[in-house]
């Protein structure tokens, strides 16, 4: 389920509250004893029961009575949360449409200064055992492990935004909230969805950034035509969260998995065949 403006243009300030309350107790409870979320917030006892069941109807938070009664924030609570952060500060002033959803984020077209792209993270609850096991950046976490994981995401993708960029062809790093980019909005469509006029000059273009990535001390290690755009002119990389630097122990065998991952669209969608050792050569100097 997406995000609805609407939803979140109607919350009352009390179900705001809640919201922030939910998230501050949420670092020690998975989930949040009803009794503890009364006392905290402060309001009537059916002024809570009747703000929650508005917050669980709209989808932004979720009840169980096992082990014990209690709430929890969903992740569409979670974002309606960096939504209103992001709006109160000014960094985003209209929420757009749904542009990208993967396995671990949501992509949604908003209007700032500027357009953007706003990017929630969503490690976690049902990928969380396997993000655990590929992604090597994720330290221990307290009670609640899909918050923790969809921060940490969203902070490594917008350090290696802020590295990159200009001098790499990213998207410009605006702002972070929580879990959520906030970025430059690159018109066009990833490489897989796109028509080449010079596909070889399209390469080159995107080799040339591996290794300007690459002197910045950082290796893309996603990287395939799915996050690849290109906007008619000119390409740009996008999806960092799991970058590694070029001193990790795995940095060459990643660095040959993201060049094979294009050399081989590439030659399987155009018949340009290029030797991967010279490639390797050139991306490391
Ligand atoms: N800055 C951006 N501008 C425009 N579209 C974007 C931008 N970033 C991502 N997208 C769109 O959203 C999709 C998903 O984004 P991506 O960063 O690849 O995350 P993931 O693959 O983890 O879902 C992309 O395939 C692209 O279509
Ligand atoms: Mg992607």
């Amino acid at each position: 389920m997406g995000i609805s403006a609407d939803h979140i243009r109607e919350l009352h300030r009390y179900e705001i509250r809640i919201l922030m309350i939910l998230e501050r107790l949420m670092r020690r409870y998975r989930w949040v004893p009803l009794d503890i979320l009364r006392r905290t917030i402060g309001l009537s006892e059916s002024e809570v029961s009747y703000r929650l069941g508005r917050l669980m109807a709209m989808g932004l938070v979720r009840f169980d009575a096992v082990p014990y009664e209690g709430y929890s924030l969903v992740f569409q609570g979670y974002d309606a949360l960096a939504l209103i952060s992001l709006t109160r500060k000014g960094t985003v002033r209209a929420l757009g449409t749904l542009i990208g959803e993967g396995k671990e984020a949501v992509v949604y077209e908003a209007l700032g200064l500027s357009e953007l792209a706003l990017k929630f993270h969503h490690v976690g609850q049902r990928s969380f055992q396997s993000a655990r096991v590929t992604r090597d950046y994720m330290p221990d976490q307290g009670h609640c492990p899909w918050i923790f994981a969809s921060r940490l995401s969203a902070e490594r993708e917008y350090e290696a935004l802020q590295t990159l960029h200009p001098s790499v062809s990213v998207p410009l790093p605006v702002d972070i909230n929580r879990h959520t980019v906030v970025m430059e909005f690159v018109p066009g469509a990833t490489l897989n969805r796109c028509t080449l006029e010079s596909p070889r000059d399209v390469l080159s273009e995107i080799l040339e950034n591996v290794r300007l990535a690459y002197g910045k001390g950082i290796i893309h290690a996603d990287l395939s035509e799915f996050n690849v755009m290109h906007d008619g002119s000119r390409i740009y990389l996008i999806d960092w969260p799991q970058w590694v630097g070029t001193d990790h122990p795995n940095a060459a065998e990643l660095l040959v998995r993201d060049l094979g991952n294009i050399t081989r669209y590439f030659s399987r969608r155009f018949g340009i065949e290029v030797p991967a050792d010279e490639i390797l050569g050139e991306v490391t100097g």
